[in-house]
């Protein structure tokens, strides 16, 4: 049986430091709300010159370099993100350009939040088909592009960085991806969007003047799905795999919020020793969240070969995901 495994892992945050004591210049906040309610003390802003595409590459080579590859191994590439450098063409095509990679299937996934996960699985799937051997997986976004700088509301939340996985084809039956599961409900738009820039309110004076190329979020809301939606997609990756809560050596949650975190960890029943944690350091990445965490989970020496690691996120759509991986 074909199996797909992470071979190589590496992320990418800008060195820029957008620090709660910043935030309180630019908008009526303070560092107690915002660590209190989000558990965010900084989050990194890339450059003006800085692409979504870069921060991508960054994270590639790292990944790459560590899976002892060389750039013409890889035969699929995937980026999830929801801040492409342009609509089209797609930022995995701008991506393999970057690290010359020569032949390769290209595309981009759409999926908020769950945008990595959501990667690995279509990754995962096409590996397993017997299609492709070598696929790079990125998580990335550059949020700070369409971050609303005078809503408080949004603004403290969200930071720019990205990750990226070798995934390859491997015949080890109980090791590498174990399972994936992917879900979506559509009509949540009012919860969590950006309006404007696509076929339904292309760019005008108008969207630009009352800031609808910005993302528009009802936070309250959003948080009581996501705490009940990642309880129930890691519940299925576990029961999924015939095991328990004990049996996983370190749960990786999306990064957006300390509180979401706890209260997911808690309905699970993982002590928080078992849990990683930076949201404190990057603040919400979206795509990047993911791939960022694992990254320096494992650079940390918090995941160790064959661990069970359990992976969730959920964001805009809504779409949530998960992945259970023998490491
Ligand atoms: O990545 C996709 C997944 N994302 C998420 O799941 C995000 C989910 N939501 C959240 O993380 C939280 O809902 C937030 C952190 C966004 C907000 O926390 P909350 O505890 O839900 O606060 P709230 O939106 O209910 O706002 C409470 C109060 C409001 O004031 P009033 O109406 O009670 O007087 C806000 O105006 O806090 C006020 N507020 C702020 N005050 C100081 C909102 N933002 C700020 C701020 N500083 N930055």
């Amino acid at each position: 049986m074909i199996r797909s495994s992470i071979k190589g892992i590496g992320s990418y945050v800008p060195d820029k430091i957008l620090s709660n004591e910043d935030l309180l210049k630019m908008v009526d906040t303070s560092d107690d709300w915002i660590v209190s309610r989000t558990g965010i003390k900084e989050r990194r802003i890339a450059d003006k010159n800085i692409k979504t595409s870069d921060i991508a590459a960054e994270a590639s080579k790292k990944a790459i370099e560590m899976a002892n590859m060389k750039p013409s191994d890889i035969d699929l590439l995937i980026v999830g993100t929801v801040t492409p450098d342009m609509i089209f063409p797609s930022t995995s095509c701008m991506v393999q350009n970057n690290l010359g990679i020569k032949k390769a299937a290209a595309f981009d996934i759409s999926a908020g939040c769950a945008g990595f996960i959501y990667s690995l699985s279509v990754a995962d799937s096409l590996i397993k088909s017997g299609q492709f051997k070598n696929a790079l997986v990125v998580g990335v976004d550059v949020l700070s592009r369409i971050t609303d700088y005078t809503d408080r509301s949004t603004c403290v939340l969200f930071g720019d960085g990205g990750g990226a996985v070798v995934l390859s084809a491997n015949n080890e039956s109980d090791r590498g991806i174990l399972s994936t599961h992917i879900h979506s409900e559509g009509g949540h738009d009012d919860i969590l969007k950006l309006p404007a820039g696509g076929s339904n309110m292309p760019a005008s004076i108008g969207s630009i003047e009352n800031h609808e190329h910005y993302i528009k979020m009802k936070g309250s809301e959003l948080f009581k799905y996501a705490v009940n939606y990642l309880n129930n997609v890691a519940k299925e990756a576990i029961e999924y795999n015939n095991l328990n809560p004990e049996d996983i050596d370190l749960f990786v949650p999306h990064q957006a919020n300390i509180r979401i975190i706890e209260a997911t960890a808690k309905k699970l029943g993982f002590p928080m020793e078992k849990v990683f944690v930076n949201v404190n350091k990057y603040g919400n990445t979206s795509s990047g969240s993911i791939p960022i965490a694992l990254d320096e989970a494992y650079r940390s020496g918090r995941i160790k070969e064959r661990d069970l690691v359990l992976i969730d996120a959920i964001g805009a759509g809504l779409t949530w995901a998960s992945s259970l991986i023998r490491w």
